[in-house]
């Protein structure tokens, strides 16, 4: 079983905070990119069952309506379960109805939307084009069309930003009755024009309270915390996320999209000259089973339950012990233990990089062989 990741790196605007590979939308060259897109993924799936599809981008709801439906008949051609998860990434200020009915008829049954926040000031500093009526609409257009598996991104950590902004965006999101929501804590990418304008980053042990705020708000309204940055009802995770952070193998097509086949992990050119000339991989390589075990480690401790000791065995014929430092970090409390799980307290999510060095520094000498 594999997932399927499909990168569209158009967007109409650039906003001031974010470094992702996109470019502006061009619709000269908008089908050439998707015939690429095609051609890449022709040459590459091995046609096994796919549980999992997420366009993401840029903004793959920049398409047009005739482009959108050029890019799924081109998703047509994965081999899928009968209860896919088919998700797509939406802005609120061009997704239209007639793309949403689009949606519906070619199988898509999660939409997730970059909101970022409901305040309007925030969303001018983050140069966004929407306001939260796109968003309201949005969301009643949606569910009226039978979409009800919504995810909506929003950041914290914003110098501008006051613990009662993030308190309305807590209670709106709450209002909008949705089952899952993406929070991530402002990065200051360079390269963007919050760093180039020389904005100044929110101090640490405010964004740690602000996290601590969330958090619990979150679980006031019933929501689990499965994830670092992952809110969700129960029923509602996110499957093609879990494949990562279940260190699982999936497929990355477009523009700078990564992958981990058959033990490969590879990375796309980011350059769109490239691979519009057909040019898609910059990096293939092999993990050794160091790196294959570090993975699992890294990913896995994302998730409220952690690790899996019996997977992790069946996995690589090793008991995680015998590779990483396990029992110090739990007479330490960083990390714990239960029903042959191992993980990180919520309220050490936070702290969770910290805990990650300290396991990665201690790990224990493995033969460092390129098979797993
Ligand atoms: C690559 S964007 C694509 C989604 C969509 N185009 C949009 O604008 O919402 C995915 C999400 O990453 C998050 N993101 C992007 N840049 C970020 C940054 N510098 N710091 C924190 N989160 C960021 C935003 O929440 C965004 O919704
Ligand atoms: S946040 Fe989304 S819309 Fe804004 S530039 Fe990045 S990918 Fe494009």
């Amino acid at each position: 079983m594999k997932s399927v990741y499909i990168h569209i790196p158009f967007c109409d605007n650039i906003c001031s905070y974010c470094d992702f590979s996109k470019i502006f939308t061009n619709h000269n060259i908008t089908d050439n990119y998707l015939n690429l897109l095609e051609k890449e993924i022709n040459e590459n799936y091995k046609h096994e069952k796919v549980n999992t599809i997420y366009i993401g981008g840029g903004t793959p709801s920049s398409l047009k309506l005739n482009e959108l439906e050029h890019l799924f008949k081109i998703v047509k051609k994965f081999n899928i379960t009968k209860n896919l998860e088919f998700t797509i990434e939406c802005n609120p200020e061009n997704t239209s109805i007639d793309k949403i009915k689009l949606f519906k008829k070619y199988g898509v049954n999660r939409v997730s939307i970059g909101v970022q926040s409901f305040n309007d000031n925030i969303l001018k500093l983050l140069e966004r084009k929407h306001n939260k009526t796109n968003v309201f609409n949005l969301i009643n257009n949606l569910k009226n069309n039978g979409i009800s598996n919504i995810n909506i991104d929003l950041i914290f950590g914003i110098k501008d930003q006051t613990l009662k902004d993030i308190e309305n965006d807590l209670n709106y999101f709450c209002e909008l009755d949705i089952p899952h929501l993406s929070y991530y804590s402002l990065i200051l990418e360079e390269n963007t024009k919050l760093y180039i304008n020389k904005y100044i980053e929110e101090e640490d042990d405010i964004i740690a309270s602000q996290y601590d705020f969330i958090c619990k708000k979150l679980k006031e309204f019933n929501y689990i915390h499965y994830e670092i940055s992952n809110f969700a009802k129960k029923d509602f995770y996110s499957i093609h996320n879990l494949t990562y952070w279940n260190n699982n193998e999936y497929y990355g097509f477009g523009l700078s999209s990564h992958g981990y086949i058959n033990g490969y992990r590879y990375e796309n050119t980011k350059s769109i000259t490239k691979y519009l000339k057909g040019k898609f991989l910059i990096n293939k390589y092999k993990l050794s089973k160091k790196e294959a075990m570090e993975n699992e480690l890294i990913l896995g401790l994302r998730k409220l339950n952690g690790i899996d000791k019996l997977n992790f065995k069946k996995k690589f014929k090793k008991d995680i012990e015998e590779i990483f430092n396990i029992s110090d970090l739990i007479n330490t409390k960083q990390l714990n233990e239960k029903y042959g799980r191992i993980y990180i307290n919520e309220e050490n999510f936070f702290i969770s990089n910290e805990i990650l060095v300290n396991l990665l520094l201690n790990e224990r000498s493995v033969e460092d062989d390129r098979s797993i």
